[in-house]
């Protein structure tokens, strides 16, 4: 069975321009979760809130599914309702942020103890929307129980999928992936499942694959940010050599330096919005400490492409 892979949502990172480029750079997604969107108190939502999915901004060649994050029936409804009229015939449901600000408001993964009020919420909201909806969770907000508890009561309801990222929100991103308590939820529910969590090689992809037969859909989020040839490797599209990789990450990394040139103001943001990714893409090199830190300290457009010019031109040793 070829696994079916999605791009998961980071928010500053997988924004338009970067799903733009890498689209036009790789293969391997089947699919990406955008990062989310806020419901809103309003009858109406205004188009710079849907920035990030508007179609004449996104071209893609694989599928985009919007995420909002949000816990009023009515302001999702509104909501979701935009974005199908731009096209868009599924959404997802925010129940896995971990940040401490919204888990205390009760969103994302802060409103996973709250059963009744997560299956009132779509008895309410799936008859009300055009779009399919799909679920993003974590195992709880403190507790694995939370999710134990919940899946049984969402069986009845007509859902797309349930994405599955097995750490509770207050472990945010410490520890590891919890297989077993994943493995717990599969027996409890009905819907299809997708796997989220630490996929960052080809090998962790291969030991999930064998020990969970029963999946068919992953997302990988972190991993394939640091290593954008990972959906390629596991998809056994054919890789190309060392020198030719190198070329096709500077190349990428132009494309994306492009993109965001185009649509940000000012040095200072467009040169931050690239640290962001450099954070991940460090990984991806053999440690060039000089370069790196660097880096953190450039504040110049030009001595900032001067700088990786020289990072790729010293043809340094990919690790990806
Ligand atoms: C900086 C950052 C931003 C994220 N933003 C979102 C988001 O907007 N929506 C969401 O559902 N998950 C978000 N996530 C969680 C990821 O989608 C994913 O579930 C998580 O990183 C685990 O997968 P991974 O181990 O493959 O990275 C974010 C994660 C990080 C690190």
């Amino acid at each position: 069975m070829k696994p079916i892979l999605y791009m998961a949502p980071i928010q500053g990172i997988t924004s338009f321009q970067y799903r733009n480029e890498y689209s036009r750079a790789f293969r391997g997604y089947d699919c990406a979760i955008t990062p989310f969107i806020k419901s809103v108190k309003s009858d109406s939502i205004k188009k710079s809130h849907l920035r990030n999915i508007l179609p004449e901004k996104n071209d893609v060649t694989f599928e985009i599914i919007p995420q909002i994050l949000g816990k009023t029936p009515k302001d999702f409804i509104v909501l979701a309702r935009a974005i199908f009229d731009l096209g868009y015939k599924a959404v997802n449901w925010n129940l896995g942020c971990p940040l401490l600000r919204v888990r205390r408001k009760g969103r994302g993964s802060g409103m996973l103890p709250f059963s009744d009020e997560i299956a009132d919420f779509l008895k309410e909201v799936i008859p009300a929307i055009p779009n399919k909806l799909s679920l993003k969770v974590r195992l709880g907000a403190e507790e694995n129980r939370d999710l134990f508890k919940l899946l049984p009561e969402l069986n009845d309801l007509p859902l797309k999928e349930i994405i599955i990222h097995p750490r509770t929100g207050r472990q945010m991103y410490s520890g590891e992936a919890d297989v077993s308590s994943f493995e717990e939820s599969l027996s409890l529910t009905k819907h299809p499942v997708v796997y989220n969590g630490d996929i960052d090689t080809i090998e962790k992809f291969e030991v999930l694959a064998n020990r969970l037969p029963m999946i068919n859909r992953w997302m990988i989020g972190r991993g394939g940010i640091t290593d954008p040839f990972l959906p390629d490797k596991i998809k056994h599209l054919k890789i190309n050599t060392e020198k030719k990789r190198l070329d096709r990450f500077a190349s990428f990394h132009k494309a994306l330096f492009e993109a965001y040139r185009q649509e940000l103001s000012g040095p200072a943001h467009l040169i931050g919005k690239m640290k962001e990714v450099w954070w991940y893409w460090t990984r991806a090199f053999e440690a060039d400490d000089k370069f790196f830190l660097k880096m953190t300290r450039i504040k110049d457009v030009d001595k900032y492409l001067l700088a990786v010019e020289k990072f790729f031109g010293g043809k340094p040793k990919l690790l990806v």
